[in-house]
């Protein structure tokens, strides 16, 4: 297995540019299942899961071309629609397809996901939704079972908890459905926005776009003519990049991303005493000599987002004071804790809250990724550290970190991959 060797201490500088959001890419790639015909999808991040995706649509018997982050997807030559555990345990959202396929072809069999690293992640909210617009399901041997022989029909979807796959795969659902379906409590992320507008530009009638609240009228059965279109930018991968200017105590600039969709973070860094620079698609991050403890909770868009919250919890162990950090969304996000603390990080746990006591001088050492987010954090936490850190199980960070030794490397990280 390949592992990062990273030696610690340096300041970076220059730029880095930002790939496509994989998690706009994965429910755009799956929505090529409700096409008519080709789908030409640009800046799609060259991600294992993506990868993984794709190749779980050619098993169904979809042909696919990916190169320079260009895919051109067919659907039309799908011939059964059993989504196999081989592929499905290896990436969750996976779960994407369930909507979809349902929608099109009135069956499917989606092996259930199974939990991650990060918490159970259950999808009973998915199967309650799908219910809800008229289809059957059973859950036989791992797998969902789902039919709706007469189509779906359009409904009103209550989500008791805002779940971004869950409203992705009800919108979805909806947009082939028989009549209008209301979504309430539906989840608000620019990935969700953007699938909604592609939809939007397919023809499919929808209001409230970016609400919590919004209503879809189905095509009753059609399937979409969709126009080429290009993934908005990883607002991900760009705040892990500012917490790498950040923790390096460096100024650096993050390229190609759209500043509104981390609004919540950059107050957070704002608050921690950073001054950025905020233009049209960049933001400059700069030497920050006194960095502020800060106080976080995540929460679903626009709130502070889960998926920021490790590679905050490093840089918080490099604040003049105590941080605390409060997981709302997930019930087991705090892996990359104890790794940290074996580079010395001084953090204690209560529950879903952690508090972590600044001005540490974290130490080079072996640290074993978890799930992709939290390798970010140990990541970061080796750029600051003293000495050379191994990181260990990097396919965690494959999945989701286009080319990221290369991006790390050119801001002048000393940064390598090898192989146990
Ligand atoms: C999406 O996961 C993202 N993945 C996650 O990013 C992200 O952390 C998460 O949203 C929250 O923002 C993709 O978009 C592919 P949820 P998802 O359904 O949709 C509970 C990454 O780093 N829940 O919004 O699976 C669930 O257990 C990944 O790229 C139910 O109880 O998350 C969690 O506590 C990690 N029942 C909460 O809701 C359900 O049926 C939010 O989950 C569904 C969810």
């Amino acid at each position: 297995m390949n592992f990062l060797r990273i030696e610690g201490g340096h300041k970076l500088k220059g730029s880095v540019e930002i790939s496509g959001a994989k998690n706009a890419a994965l429910p755009l790639i799956a929505l090529s299942i409700l096409a008519k015909g080709e789908v030409s999808i640009f800046n799609v991040p060259n991600v294992k899961d993506i990868k993984t995706l794709l190749k779980l649509l050619s098993n169904l018997g979809a042909s696919y071309r990916f190169e320079d982050s260009f895919v051109k997807i067919d659907t039309s030559s799908i011939n059964h629609t059993k989504a196999n555990y081989d592929i499905v345990r290896t990436m969750r959202a996976s779960i994407l397809t369930l909507g979809p396929l349902l929608a099109r072809f009135g069956h499917c069999e989606v092996s259930l996901p199974g939990g991650c690293a990060i918490g159970q992640r259950p999808i009973d909210l998915h199967l309650k939704a799908l219910e809800r617009m008229g289809a059957s399901i059973e859950i036989k041997q791992g797998y969902v079972v789902a039919k709706a022989k007469k189509g779906l029909k359009g409904g009103v979807i209550i989500f008791d908890k805002i779940t971004v796959t869950g409203s992705e795969n009800i919108i979805m659902a909806a947009a082939l459905a028989k009549g209008k379906t209301k979504i309430i409590n539906v989840a608000k992320e620019p990935e969700v926005v953007q699938l909604c507008e592609v939809l939007k530009k397919s023809g499919i009638e929808i209001e409230g776009i970016g609400s919590d609240e919004i209503e879809i009228r189905g095509s009753e059965g059609e399937l979409l003519d969709i126009e080429p279109f290009k993934i908005i930018a990883d607002r991900i991968e760009a705040g892990t990049y500012l917490c790498a200017g950040a923790i390096t105590n460096s100024k650096i600039t993050v390229k190609n991303m759209i500043p509104s969709h981390i609004n919540a973070v950059i107050l957070k860094f704002q608050e921690m005493g950073f001054d950025l620079d905020i233009g049209e698609d960049f933001v400059t991050i700069k030497e920050n000599p006194k960095i502020e403890p800060v106080r976080i909770a995540t929460s679903e868009y626009p709130g502070f987002p889960t998926d920021m919250q490790a590679q905050f919890m490093a840089l918080a162990t490099q604040a003049e004071g105590v941080s605390v950090i409060e997981e709302r969304l997930f019930e087991n996000r705090f892996m990359h804790v104890s790794e940290l603390q074996r580079m010395g990080a001084k953090i204690t746990l209560k529950g879903n809250i952690a508090t972590i006591e600044g001005g540490v001088k974290l130490m080079g050492a072996d640290v074993m990724a978890t799930d992709l987010r939290a390798s970010s954090a140990l990541v970061l936490a080796a750029l600051s550290a003293v000495g050379v850190s191994n990181v260990h199980r990097i396919y965690h960070l494959d999945r989701g970190y286009e080319n990221l030794e290369k991006k790390l490397t050119s801001l002048g990280a000393v940064v390598e991959r090898l192989s146990e």
